[in-house]
């Protein structure tokens, strides 16, 4: 989730552009850089560290023009090196491009491009696109139809500037899955990934759609559709945030802002390129036995895999909790252990890399900060690109997480000969609806579940249940509310309540259930017993369920009504809701939700 900056200005732009940068760093910070135009030609300065870091040895703001992008990078792919680093040129210099988002498809074009003598100067996916534009100018010398021809090519998540020499008054961008808003000023206009990058310029703004692209000077601007280059009739919206209140994204808390980010950073992760799922799901044939390893919320990541592989491989992969691994398994050289981590400095999970690597093991892992210990300690590494997890607990690194889990999942059952591509294809296609519904779902239902949060403020006691892969869930969800509310939140399987914890369960004691899909027949009568033995003890319930579903509804006291929708996301929908409840639970409490005492982000001590 890198900030990408463009402006056009009818003065020079250079020390516009770092500040946009420096109010843009909390997306990404390993490196950064940019180009401008400048005498017939453009320059270019980019180098690793933060924005003060490398604005030390690389002075920005001595660069000439009147015309520039700039970039801060949070890699996806390519290590953090000064040739990985945004912007990129094309091969001959006359295009430079910004890039956020991850190009699926990028390895292909990369080949292609490279057999017609384009040489790479990166390992990054963005880099295609620079040359794409130059191989298609060569073909219709008319950069907006270049610039069109090359997007139409491209697969995947992309918030892209670019400047070209041939067109040196304009700002090219374009939006699909990533973001992308303008800001108009007088004589200087904006464009970048948020309006952070420009708010103490302007508070004047233009929000663009996915497909839309933007032809922008310093004093005009045109939106387009890509389909038909339609002109896009725009309206400019007037925002009066604050300096803190826009680095939220116009969220009271990072927490908030994260759970709205996942319907994107759940597609991103959707889009990690299938060469990188194909290396990870062929370890799971190779090997006699995998297992899958986090801790924490990771670890429930896994469990959730186990019920993945289960479900599409006919696969038992046992998940293993990163601070019992080293100590409950006898790891060997037949086995794979998948480790999950969104820090990528988690000591325990580190611990447990070791004792795997120790006995000879192959291990991969699936990590959100590139250059992390933990993504250059396994031998295979996906990075899923979520962007900066600011807000201690965590939402939207775990559910791309599971995005890029369910891929793999998917791939072993293929290549176990369990599914076959088309339904393989199928279930694909039900994430990215999946990933289309929670942003509907986030914003539809806050309100509700915020209310709902309201009348449950007094509750000191929960329990959180669900059967099936509604377990795991329920267990990250009691997490969640433990670690935002610092409440009593014990998560268990549904079935397992009658052989103890029942006990405990009086009128004084609330339940949330994670209640399935009515068309998971029987999971979801097996749930409704438990319900029914709660409140035979005048315990009281509350249970995901839909609007039209009046017979569960009448034994409730509350319920949150789920949309209709394929049983197998279902659960994914449920925890989207349940960190929204744990964040209005929190707010009601009045706690430091971003920041809950006695944890870190990054926990690297054992
Ligand atoms: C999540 O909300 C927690 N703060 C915590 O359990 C976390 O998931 C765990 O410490 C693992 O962290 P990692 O993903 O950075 O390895
Ligand atoms: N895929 C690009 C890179 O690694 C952009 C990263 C991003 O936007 O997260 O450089």
């Amino acid at each position: 989730m890198c900030g990408i900056s463009a402006i056009a200005g009818h003065k020079p732009v250079a020390k516009l552009l770092l500040k946009s940068l420096q109010n843009l760093e909390y997306r990404g910070y390993d490196s950064c850089g940019m180009a401008l135009f400048d005498d017939e030609e453009i320059k270019l300065r980019k180098n690793i560290g933060n924005v003060n870091e490398v604005n030390a040895i690389e002075h920005f703001e001595e660069m000439k023009g009147h015309l520039g992008i700039a970039h801060t990078r949070w890699a996806t792919h390519g290590g953090v090196t000064p040739e990985n680093s945004h912007p990129h040129f094309s091969s001959d210099n006359n295009f430079v491009i910004v890039h956020n988002g991850i190009f699926s498809n990028f390895q292909s074009i990369k080949t292609d491009l490279e057999a017609k003598g384009y040489r790479f100067r990166s390992q990054t996916d963005t880099e295609v696109f620079a040359n794409l534009v130059q191989d298609e100018y060569k073909a219709e010398a008319d950069v907006e139809t270049a610039f069109c021809n090359a997007l139409n090519k491209l697969e995947g998540s992309y918030a892209i500037a670019m400047i070209c020499v041939y067109q040196p008054d304009t700002v090219f961008a374009v939006k699909k899955d990533s973001p992308l808003v303008l800001g108009i000023n007088d004589g200087v206009n904006f464009v970048s990934s948020d309006m952070n990058a420009f708010i103490s310029e302007t508070r004047d703004t233009v929000l663009i759609n996915d497909y839309e692209y933007v032809m922008m000077t310093n004093d005009s601007f045109q939106v387009k559709r890509l389909s038909d280059r339609q002109i896009q009739t725009k309206q400019i919206i007037h925002v009066q945030w604050d300096r803190e209140t826009a680095q939220k994204g116009g969220f009271s808390h990072y927490m908030l802002k994260e759970i709205f980010d996942q319907p994107q950073t759940a597609r991103q992760a959707l889009h990690i390129p299938s060469q990188e799922i194909e290396v990870i799901a062929r370890k799971f044939i190779e090997k006699k036995q995998s297992f899958c390893v986090g801790v924490g919320t990771t670890y429930y990541v896994a469990m959730i895999g186990t019920y993945l592989f289960s479900k599409y491989a006919d696969l038992y992969v046992p998940s293993i909790s990163a601070d019992e691994f080293p100590t409950l398994i006898p790891v060997n050289a037949d086995q794979h252990v998948l480790f999950f981590s969104q820090s990528g400095e988690t000591y325990d999970t580190r611990m447990a890399i070791r004792a795997a690597t120790q006995a000879g093991a192959a291990t991969s892992a699936v990590v959100n900060v590139v250059g992390s210990s933990i993504s250059q300690e396994v031998d295979d590494c996906i990075f899923q690109g979520s962007g900066p997890e600011i807000c201690v607990v965590s939402t939207k690194a775990a559910l791309s997480q599971i995005m890029i889990l369910w891929l793999i999942a998917l791939r072993v059952g293929v290549l176990r000969n369990r599914l076959s591509e088309a339904e393989a294809e199928a279930q694909r296609k039900k994430l990215f609806d999946f990933s289309r519904l929670i942003e509907k779902v986030i914003n539809e239902e806050s309100g509700f579940i915020r209310d709902l949060a309201k009348k449950t403020s007094h509750v000191r006691n929960w329990l959180f249940m669900g059967r099936g892969i509604y377990y795991p869930v329920a267990l990250e969800s009691a997490l969640k509310m433990k670690e935002v509310t610092y409440l009593h939140a014990e998560g268990l399987p549904a079935g397992f309540l009658k052989h103890g914890t029942l006990a405990m369960v009086d009128e004084n004691m609330y339940s949330l259930f994670f209640l399935p899909n009515r068309k998971d027949v029987e999971l979801y009568h097996a749930t409704q017993m438990a319900i029914q033995e709660v409140k035979a003890r005048q315990g009281k319930v509350i249970a995901f369920c839909t609007q039209d579903d009046k017979e569960v509804q009448q034994v409730l006291d509350h319920y949150f009504v789920i949309p209709e929708t394929d049983p197998e996301v279902t659960p994914l929908v449920e925890m989207v809701m349940a960190q929204l409840f744990s964040y209005y639970s929190a707010l009601n409490l009045g706690l430091n939700i971003d920041k809950p005492r006695n944890l870190a982000k990054s926990v690297t001590v054992g």
